[in-house]
Order: structure tokens, then C-alpha cells, then sequence
């Protein structure tokens, strides 16, 4: 079964079209790289998957269900900057969710449950290469560290579907190739579908499975409003990259922390 079902989707603000008449499938483990052009719509998408913008027209189905109309906790969402709580710890960020998620249902929780949690959120945050910073604040972080955070916060959700906008984007390049090695990892070993927003086609080659491509082909002031971006390239990396499976291709993995 396809993971998300997008069908038929336009998007409008005002007089202006922004998506014109996007149809995707995307299938149930897929890692999605979106590239495109600025002002070109991606964050936009993104946000119609997470649920933060409906379509004008058309709709997202979500293993052929449509989309709730809030975002939830099947989906999981970092920015590039500024997804994690300045005003909470390490721990506390990576506990958050599952306890408010806990609080709604059954509130607070005590005992085993809670030590439970701080087990998994401990073993989340060492995942990420964090151990030993549980009780820092997100200020008291490297960049690369508060984004493995921001990782370690939406993956502790388990979310179905893990939607990045420009997740590494402000990041050192040797930080970076760290991070991606990071997360090609969890993909690997979380099963969830990737959405992720990039501006750098070799970190969309590196991490992706396939690879699209948003443009404008009609940009003149006065077409704006009659036409949007459209899919231009829709690649699939050969060869191909699964789930829960290396390639030759992809390089030996260091001693990391299983997960
Ligand atoms: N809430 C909104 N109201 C009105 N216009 C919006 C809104 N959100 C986005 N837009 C417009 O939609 C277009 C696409 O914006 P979007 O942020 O999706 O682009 P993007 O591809 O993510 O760009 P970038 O690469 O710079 O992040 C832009 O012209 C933007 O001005
Ligand atoms: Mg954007």
C-alpha cells in the first residue's frame, strides 16, 4: 500500500497559485527528497502533509485514509532551526510528547509507566548520540546536537510518517556527514515513511530513495495566478535503497548504539 496518497492537490493563497495540480504516491517506507527552486511551494507541502494547511483543491491520503484535519502523532515534523523547547532539558524535550500524548489519555503518569519512559527517552537520546547531555539545555548545544535532538523528539512519537524541512541546513559539512549518516540509520531501523525538504542535491542523492523536483515552468507576474509548481523530475535512485537493508553503496557503518 502507498504511504501517502496525493491526489489531484492544488494550493492557493489569495490570487496566487502556489501548487498547481500535484498527483504522488509515495510508497510506505519511502525517503523523499523535495528540491526546488525558493518561493516554490515545499514547506507548503510539507504542511499540507502534517496537516497545518489544507488544499485548495484535491486530497492527501494517508494509508488511504484522508488526512485528519490537525497534525497528530502519526507525523512528526523537524525544522531547520528552532524544533526543540528552549526551556527544556534534553530529557525533558525528548519526554515531552509521549507525556502529553499520556497525559490526554489516562493522565499523569506515575511509577513504572514514567520510568519506562525515561528508559526509552534515555535510549532515544543515546541513539542519537547524546548520552550524557540529558539534563542540558537546548541553548547549552552545538547546532548538530540540538538538531539530533530535534530528531530524537519527533522519532520518540513514532511517528508513521517523519516530515524534515531543511533539517540540516545550517549545519558545518562535517557535522553534517555525521548527521546523515545518523539518519540513514533510524530510516533503516525506524520504520517510518521520510519526507524531507533540502536545498543540497547531494545530500537529497545521499540520503533519498527518490528524489523530486518542484518548479514553476510559468513564472511571469501576471501567469501566477493561473499556474503553480509542478513535479518536473521524479527520480529514483539506482540502486535502489530499502528499508532495513545496506547496499554496497552505502558506506561500512561505524560501533553505534543500537537503537
Ligand atoms: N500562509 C501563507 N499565506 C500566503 N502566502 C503564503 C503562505 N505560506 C506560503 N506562502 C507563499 O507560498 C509560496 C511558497 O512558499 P513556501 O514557503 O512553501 O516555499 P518554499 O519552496 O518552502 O521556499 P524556501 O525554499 O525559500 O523555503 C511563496 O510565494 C509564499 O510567499
Ligand atoms: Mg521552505
Amino acid at each position: 500500500m502507498s504511504a501517502i496518497s496525493v491526489e489531484n492537490v492544488w494550493k492557493e493563497y489569495g490570487d496566487q497559485v502556489v501548487l498547481e495540480n500535484l498527483s504522488l504516491q509515495i510508497a510506505d517506507r519511502a525517503f523523499v527528497a523535495l528540491v526546488g527552486p525558493s518561493g516554490c511551494g515545499k514547506t507548503t507541502f510539507l504542511r499540507m502533509i502534517l496537516g497545518q494547511e489544507r488544499p485548495t483543491r484535491g486530497r492527501i491520503l494517508l494509508d488511504g485514509q484522508p488526512l485528519p484535519p490537525e497534525p497528530g502523532p502519526d507525523r512528526g515534523v523537524v525544522y531547520q532551526r528552532y524544533s526543540v523547547f528552549p526551556h527544556l532539558t534534553v530529557g525533558g524535550n525528548v519526554m515531552l510528547g509521549p507525556e502529553l500524548r499520556g497525559a490526554r489519555l489516562t493522565g499523569r503518569r506515575f511509577g513504572a509507566a514514567r520510568r519506562r519512559l525515561a528508559d526509552e527517552a534515555r535510549a532515544m537520546i543515546a541513539a542519537v548520540g547524546l548520552a550524557g547531555s540529558e539534563d542540558k539545555y537546548p541553548a547549552q548545544l552545538s547546532g548538530g546536537m540540538q538538531q539530533r535532538l530535534a530528531l530524537a523528539q519527533a522519532l520518540m512519537m513514532r511517528p508513521r510518517v517523519l516530515l524534515l524541512d531543511e533539517p540540516f541546513g545550517a549545519l558545518d559539512p562535517g557535522i553534517r556527514a555525521d548527521i546523515h549518516q545518523l539518519m540513514k540509520r533510524l530510516w533503516n531501523e525506524v520504520p517510518m515513511t521520510a519526507v524531507m525538504v533540502t536545498h543540497d542535491l547531494r545530500e537529497a542523492f545521499t540520503l533519498a530513495t527518490r528524489v523530486i523536483a518542484l518548479e514553476r515552468l510559468r513564472d511571469r507576474p501576471e501567469e501566477r495566478e493561473r499556474y503553480g509548481a509542478r513535479i518536473t523530475r521524479d527520480i529514483s535512485i539506482w540502486p535502489p535503497r530499502v528499508a532495513g537493508q545496506r547496499t554496497s553503496f552505502d558506506p561500512p557503518e561505524g560501533a553505534e548504539p543500537p537503537l
